[in-house]
């Protein structure tokens, strides 16, 4: 009875506010949830406006831009997925192009090799910034507030400066103490004075701040016409890039169909390419959807092993076929993320051994582990999921003082090497080489899982090949184990990723007996730090209530709802 009173209370008091109980914020009216607090406060004061769950996934998207420089960005590119309350789900893909004068072979000495990582530390792995672009495209679409409201936030924050907290403090020490840090980087966090700016005090960018209110005044052409591309061009050209005011001028942001999969009774909603996330990880669930999962624990031998070989066969697919949807006419999406086609894959999974991952076959190349991920639902039920990144922590590290902001590297997730393919996982197949104004093959994979119509689960995260496992992986744990959005995303992960044949999995969450059977087993397993860094929202439907959550491996992360 006292419990039920308890509950009671608690349903009243969230009618009004939102509270935070054991990691997991609870709200009635909306949420976001993002790597930055600042940030997820900005998307909520937009939606206490009368915004809706895309004005405040642009305004969040900004204020990371300022508050979360590694990943959030206008440099950069990334993904949308947008669930509305009439179902008719859609993407936005903003993911960044090759300039028009790249070439399959351009990052290649004359012995045919790649000198210095310049696939992924110069000005040449710039790929043309898709980031504003995509931003105006939703707002035009799908907004309601005007597009002036929703930068204005990250304005004001750039301009009056916020506290430097404990991580971004740490972060600025480490990156002025490096010898590899650019000397854009090494600059970022001084004050007008050139003395570094010191934990808790207030972080100001006003460089960051103009080129902001240039993008608040003329939209899209703030960023790709005008002074600021007349200066990213000249960047380009005095430092060895080769992105034009051709590039800038031409580049769209693309709306695309959601790869749309199904799991136990729910719909899984997710980016299609040139992010490999969703064919990838809608393959995935459903080779697990064939197992008899009511025999199956979370976290047992039997488990583990399933998983793996998923991962392996999802991953050998996505390295075979998947690159930019408008270079790649004939990727066969509908057979990879198709039922039959999986019946046949789990077919050849033996419960026994691990099966061996062909290094004559494929697997993808480097690519960046961090990327940033938020969530977003409004009072009608309206979700929004956004992953976006610079590749890198900080990109290129490279950008113009006088305009603010850092350039990604994207160029990186290139194949480099055409008709390279090594064990060790670089690989030179056809779908993801380098072409003019193709986008290069993505992990990305910010998804939505919606039950009876309605967002179930609302998740991303940044990390890489690993995002794609992580959201699978949360998604199981929400779906199959009834975990509550907190638990499954702090839940013990793994990852796979067909070659190289290692499980990596995150110690002290898997039991050195399930490590030893599964290694009896024939599986490679290498001990972890945390894998992904995953924000949530689920929907309570008995309830009608949101709990989110941001991943305790977040240090500035939060839920914030109302
Ligand atoms: N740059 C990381 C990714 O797009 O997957």
């Amino acid at each position: 009875m006292f419990s039920r009173l308890i509950h009671y209370f608690l349903l009243v008091f969230i009618l009004f506010t939102s509270i935070t109980i054991q990691a997991q914020t609870y709200a009635r009216n909306g949420m976001v949830v993002s790597d930055n607090r600042l940030a997820s406060e900005a998307g909520v004061a937009i939606l206490k406006q009368g915004g809706n769950a895309i004005d405040a996934s642009v305004a969040t998207a900004f204020a990371l831009a300022v508050t979360h420089p590694a990943a959030g960005n206008i440099g950069g590119g990334g993904f949308m997925v947008y669930l509305p309350t009439d179902g008719n789900a859609t993407t936005i893909d903003f993911r960044e192009k090759a300039p028009l004068a790249a070439s399959p072979t351009m990052f290649l000495n004359e012995n045919g090799v790649v000198p210095d990582r310049i696939n992924h530390d110069s000005a040449l792995a710039i790929g043309v910034p898709g980031t504003v672009a995509g931003l105006y495209l939703a707002h035009k679409k799908y907004g309601k507030l005007p597009w002036k409201t929703l930068v204005e936030p990250a304005i004001k924050l750039a301009i009056d400066g916020f506290p430097l907290t404990w991580a971004l403090y740490n972060e600025s020490k480490v990156i002025r103490d490096s010898e590899s840090s650019t000397a854009f980087l090494k600059n970022y966090f001084l004050k007008p004075d050139g003395s570094p700016v010191d934990f808790k005090e207030s972080w100001k960018q006003p460089e960051l701040a103009k080129t902001l209110e240039l993008i608040a005044a003329n939209g899209q052409d703030g960023f790709y016409k005008g002074k600021v591309a007349q200066q990213i061009a000249a960047f380009m050209k005095t430092n060895g890039g080769i992105i034009s005011i051709e590039d800038l001028a031409k580049y769209q942001a693309v709306e695309r169909e959601p790869i749309k999969g199904t799991f136990n009774g729910y719909d899984i909603y997710s980016m299609p390419p040139p992010s490999s996330g969703g064919v990838t990880m809608t393959a995935m669930l459903n080779i697990i959807e064939q197992a008899d999962l009511e025999t199956i624990p979370f976290n047992s031998t039997a488990y583990v092993h399933l998983v793996i070989e998923a991962m392996r066969r999802g991953f050998a697919n996505r390295a075979e076929y998947l690159g930019d949807p408008d270079f790649n006419l004939n990727m066969p999406l509908d057979r990879l993320t198709s039922k039959e086609y999986a019946k046949k894959l789990f077919n050849n999974i033996d419960k026994n051994n691990a099966s061996v991952s062909n290094p004559e076959k494929f697997s993808h190349p480097y690519d960046g582990d961090d990327t940033t991920h938020f969530s977003v639902v409004d009072n009608a039920g309206n979700a929004v999921s956004v992953t976006y990144t610079l590749e890198q922590s900080y990109g290129s590290g490279l950008g113009d003082s006088t305009l603010g902001f850092i350039f990604n590297n994207e160029m990186g997730d290139f194949n480099p090497v055409p008709g390279e393919t090594t064990s060790n996982g670089q690989i030179g197949t056809d779908p993801n080489l380098i072409a003019p104004e193709k986008r290069m093959l993505s992990s990305m994979n910010p998804t939505i899982v919606a039950k009876d119509g309605k967002p179930f689960l609302i998740v991303g995260s940044p990390g890489g090949r690993t995002i794609i496992n992580t959201v699978f992986q949360t998604v199981l744990n929400a779906i199959l184990y009834d975990m509550p959005v907190g638990q499954g995303i702090e839940a013990m992960k793994i990852h796979h990723q067909w070659l190289p044949d290692v499980t990596y999995y995150e110690m002290d969450k898997l039991s050195p007996d399930t490590v030893e059977q599964l290694e009896a087993m024939g599986h490679n397993m290498k001990a972890s730090n945390q894998l992904g860094r995953l924000m949530g929202i689920q929907y309570d439907a008995k309830n009608n209530i949101y709990s989110g959550a941001s991943d305790s491996s977040s240090p500035d992360g939060a839920a914030v709802g109302y």
